[in-house]
């Protein structure tokens, strides 16, 4: 329990009484062991980490079949809890709106598509995303990588909407090297390439030539080898990997050689690149010796695009789509503090659920927020027990457009 439960300790007795009267209920709660449930660990709010990988498919990984090795995704996948019934919303923008907001994009106006380059849309500014709710909790929050929360005004900055530091892109697509995004302009009929590369609200200039997960996750193990243990992390690392374009040093593609189809080739280094980034943050974690209470998730935002070298078999569909190709999820958590682990977990759960889950483990409030449609599934993911959700909605959408032919997001 954090300090934030002494203020609903019962009232000592008046003034009047002796001292030691007073103190008593409080030495009596110190010498009793903490009830069960309460915060797992030292006591001490759980770090909280949270690697998202952007167009992960199901049949992407070593531990769902893939012919791509991850070896450090499914070591963790294996000593941890691997979610297979685990659903995300089909596209970018909207997934990553509900993860900090823990609230249906229906309620945002983000049910449409992604946010375009020139688009003036973010998030709503009277959205309380949890990166806000953990700060509260006496967290140091920090994201690196993709935002794509909208940008168009400074108040939708992530350092503006709860995070201390940020460093990464703030749309989608960027060049894996020149970290630019190109885009039409239909009124001029021209392409316009530019930066997007920032390291908290200043465009960062030094990064050109250098893949972005790498230095993704050289920012990220610097972040934790200089974060004070005592105090509680928040870690948000939204990796590029493995959105297209498809691109990765050479040295990634020679134990595909056998993979004929050039997109598969390509996408096949690029996740094994990623499955070493994620190995490098838990090293790091476990270095600083922050694991032992560390909750780790790792997520995918949507389903494979099988047009730029996904694979979501056996499931049907693509991002974009409501198929379970599009919305079933890769995702697993991992540390010390789950109560049972090495178990596959088939209940329920939703990206809207992060959410009250974290705010929860942290010890925070979400009294702040605006209703939520997420669920706080900790025990569900920790001990097994039932979901709380016993349905998801997809979306409500009556612009509904079905451009995914021809878009890749
Ligand atoms: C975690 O590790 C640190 C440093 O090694 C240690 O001080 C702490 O007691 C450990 N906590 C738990 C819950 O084991
Ligand atoms: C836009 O420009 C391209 C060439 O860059 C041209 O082929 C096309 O006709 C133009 N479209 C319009 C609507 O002007």
């Amino acid at each position: 329990m954090g300090p934030r439960s002494a203020a609903s300790l019962p009232r000592g007795p008046g003034p009047r009484r002796p001292l030691l009267l007073a103190v008593l209920p409080l030495l009596l709660l110190l010498l009793l062991p903490p009830p069960p449930g309460s915060d797992a660990g030292a006591g001490r709010p759980p770090h909280l980490v949270f690697v998202l990988a952007d167009d992960l498919g199901w049949n992407d990984v070593g531990f769902h079949g893939s012919e791509i090795h991850t070896p450090h995704l499914d070591a963790l996948a294996a000593a941890g809890v691997l979610l297979d019934n685990y659903y995300t919303q089909p596209l970018c923008t909207p997934s990553r709106s509900q993860l900090l907001t823990g609230r249906y994009q229906i309620h945002t106006g983000l049910q449409h598509q992604i946010i375009w380059p020139c688009q003036p849309s973010c998030i709503p500014l009277d959205e309380k995303l949890l990166p806000q709710l953990l700060k509260e909790a006496g967290y140091a929050t920090h994201m690196v990588g993709k935002w794509h929360l909208g940008m168009y005004r400074k108040e939708c900055l992530p350092t503006r909407r709860g995070f201390d530091t940020y460093f990464g892109y703030l749309l989608g697509s960027e060049d894996y090297y020149s970290h630019e995004r190109c885009t039409l302009i239909n009124a001029l009929n021209v392409t316009r390439c530019a930066l997007d590369f920032r390291d908290d609200e200043e465009v960062a200039t030094g990064y050109k030539n250098m893949y972005s997960t790498n230095v993704f996750t050289e920012r990220a193990t610097t972040l934790i080898t200089n974060h004070p243990p005592e105090k509680p992390l928040f870690l948000y690392l939204a990796l590029q990997s493995v959105h297209e374009p498809l691109q990765v040093p050479k040295e990634y593609l020679k134990p595909y050689d056998f993979i004929q189809d050039k997109n598969r080739h390509y996408y096949a280094g690029m996740v094994s690149l990623m499955d070493e980034a994620v190995g490098t943050v838990t090293t790091a974690l476990k270095s600083r010796g922050l694991w032992n209470n560390t909750v780790f998730i790792f997520s995918t935002d949507n389903g494979g695009q099988t047009l730029a070298g996904g694979n979501n078999w056996p499931l049907r569909g693509r991002k974009w789509s409501l198929w379970e190709g599009g919305v079933r999820g890769v995702g697993f958590v991992a540390g010390p503090l789950l109560k049972r682990r090495g178990v596959k977990n088939r209940e329920l759960i939703h990206i809207s659920d992060w959410l009250p889950t974290l705010v929860k483990l942290a010890g925070g409030s979400t009294e702040g927020t605006k209703p939520l449609d997420g669920f706080d599934v900790w025990k569900t993911i920790s001990e097994g027990s039932p979901s709380p959700r016993v349905e998801l909605l997809h979306n409500i959408d009556p612009n509904f457009v079905d451009v995914s032919p021809y878009y890749w997001g």
